[in-house]
């Protein structure tokens, strides 16, 4: 029952509750005087603190009485309280974007992940569907389009926000962003004022760290339109001068449309590919490959998923195993390395899409014209790493995309069907186990309930 952890977590994070500790100092606060403060059951609130605490999310210093620690002290805003539940849309702002990836993950993945078997095995409507539309997101959201999609939806600025804040967040996934390392790509190789494109660049934190990294290059940051003024926004604060120089610059582009920048030293993409499934990956490539000169290189930045046997191909980056010899250890290193794994089944739940192994990465490369020269994963053994590609002629047969794919490219609007997380699957065994509607489920519900009721009151009545 360990899912009741991350609901806990984000209990813990959306309430505010330890930037309200934090101001009470390091003794502590009650929490009656918490509950208070946060507007809410205290004896509730107790008991989600104390099972947090028993995974050492924050401590009970002496009976009821809650304080920080350095686990819980990671989703510190930094900010006063006061103000943040006066205007909950600025907390993560100028934040290592933590507290945000925290309230996202237990939000709609978490929700999201619940799921899974309705998505993949109850409704036949998704059950054999690899279309982003069709995840166990939409069911849990009861959502006809795509996640980014609705991001942007009425009522939806404050998941915005945290999602390109929780991007930020994920820098951690690097090491103090190893992408910009010296012992990684050859940034200081490139020629002066050579262009990046960050393609799905989001807010801009990896350009961000490059540009401070990197005086001589140049950056253009694209995203769809609503996360461009988001991303304006966060440099604004950070770093205007680099905006103002015109040294970065955002623009509004979707990616699977033409790429009109035809000059780029290097088209960036960091957890692009994993948010999408195969065909529409091999579109956004090709988008890249055709607007590619013969210098141009393509940097995939993403986890590169382990095999969990020893990989005997001689494929270039492939790594046989991970584990020291005769350790017994599994060649991935097994659960050590479950978090490549448990974002891999994220993807599965909010896109339909995956993590990749090398193999993977390197034939998705290959469908459309580039070439994968080198893996620069950052530090020693982290899964999470560069691929380096270069342009080569493109396969005449991937020219072409299947149209249902064509379809869902250009219908990416979105129709919400309801507000949000709800179940209308039958488990397999009961009589109408798919197809059913929300109505005819609350009516079916309805008559099961009504024939419960007179079997417990003929029982009654013949016991009595
Ligand atoms: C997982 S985030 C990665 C953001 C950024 N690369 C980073 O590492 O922080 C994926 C990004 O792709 C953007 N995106 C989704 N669909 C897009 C499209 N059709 N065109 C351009 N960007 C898109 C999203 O808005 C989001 O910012």
């Amino acid at each position: 029952m360990g899912y009741h952890l991350p609901s806990c977590m984000r209990f813990l994070e959306a309430s505010h509750a330890v930037e309200i500790i934090r101001e009470a100092g390091p003794a502590g606060l009650h929490i009656k005087e918490l509950a208070a403060r946060v507007d809410c059951d205290p004896n509730k609130l107790g008991h989600i603190l104390r099972l947090l605490a028993t995974h050492h999310i924050g401590k009970e210093v002496s009976p009821n009485i809650f304080a920080n620690n350095r686990l819980s002290s990671f989703i510190d805003s930094g900010k006063d309280f006061k103000v943040i539940k006066a205007n909950p849309a600025i907390k993560y702002g100028g934040t290592n974007g933590i507290a945000a990836f925290v309230g996202m993950c237990t939000d709609e993945l978490f929700k999201s992940s619940a799921y899974l078997t309705d998505a993949y095995l109850l409704e036949e409507i998704s059950k054999h569907s690899s279309l982003p539309s069709a995840a166990p997101f939409n069911l849990a959201f009861r959502m006809k389009g795509q996640f980014f999609s609705w991001l942007e939806e009425e009522g939806n600025e404050m998941r915005l926000k945290r999602f390109g804040h929780a991007m930020t967040g994920t820098a951690g996934w690097e090491d103090g962003g190893s992408v910009s390392q010296a012992d990684g790509f050859d940034w200081a190789g490139l020629e002066e004022g050579s262009l990046v494109v960050d393609v799905g660049g989001g807010i801009g934190s990896t350009s961000m760290t490059l540009a401070r990294a990197f005086p001589h290059l140049r950056f253009r940051i694209q995203d769809r339109p609503k996360t461009v003024e988001l991303g304006i926004a966060a440099w604004k604060e950070r770093c205007p001068e680099m905006l103002e120089s015109g040294r970065a610059v955002f623009q509004a582009h979707d990616f699977f449309t033409p790429q009109p920048v035809q000059n780029a030293a290097v088209f960036l993409l960091r957890v692009i590919t994993h948010d999408w499934p195969d065909e529409f990956v091999t579109r956004i490539l090709l988008q890249l490959r055709h607007a590619a000169t013969p210098q141009t290189r393509l940097i995939l930045v993403d986890y590169v998923l382990p095999l969990a046997c020893e990989d005997r191909t001689e494929d270039i980056g492939a790594i046989r195993t991970m584990a020291p010899p005769s350790s017994g250890l599994l060649p991935n290193l097994g659960k050590a390395n479950a978090n490549a794994f448990w974002l891999d089944m994220t993807m599965h739940v909010i896109f339909n899409s995956k993590e990749r192994t090398l193999r993977e990465m390197t034939d998705i490369a290959l469908s459309a014209g580039w070439q994968v020269t080198n893996v620069i994963r950052k530090p020693e053994g982290s899964l999470f790493g560069s691929i380096i590609a270069v342009p080569i002629s493109i396969p005449p047969s991937k020219t072409l995309l299947s149209a249902v794919v064509e379809q869902e490219i250009v219908e990416r609007s979105v129709s919400p069907v309801g507000d949000t997380f709800y179940s209308h699957s039958r488990l397999p065994s009961s009589p109408k186990a798919v197809g059913i509607t929300m109505s005819q489920s609350d009516s079916a519900m309805r008559r099961m309930t009504q024939r419960l009721r007179k079997t417990i009151s003929k029982t009654f009545t013949r016991t009595g």
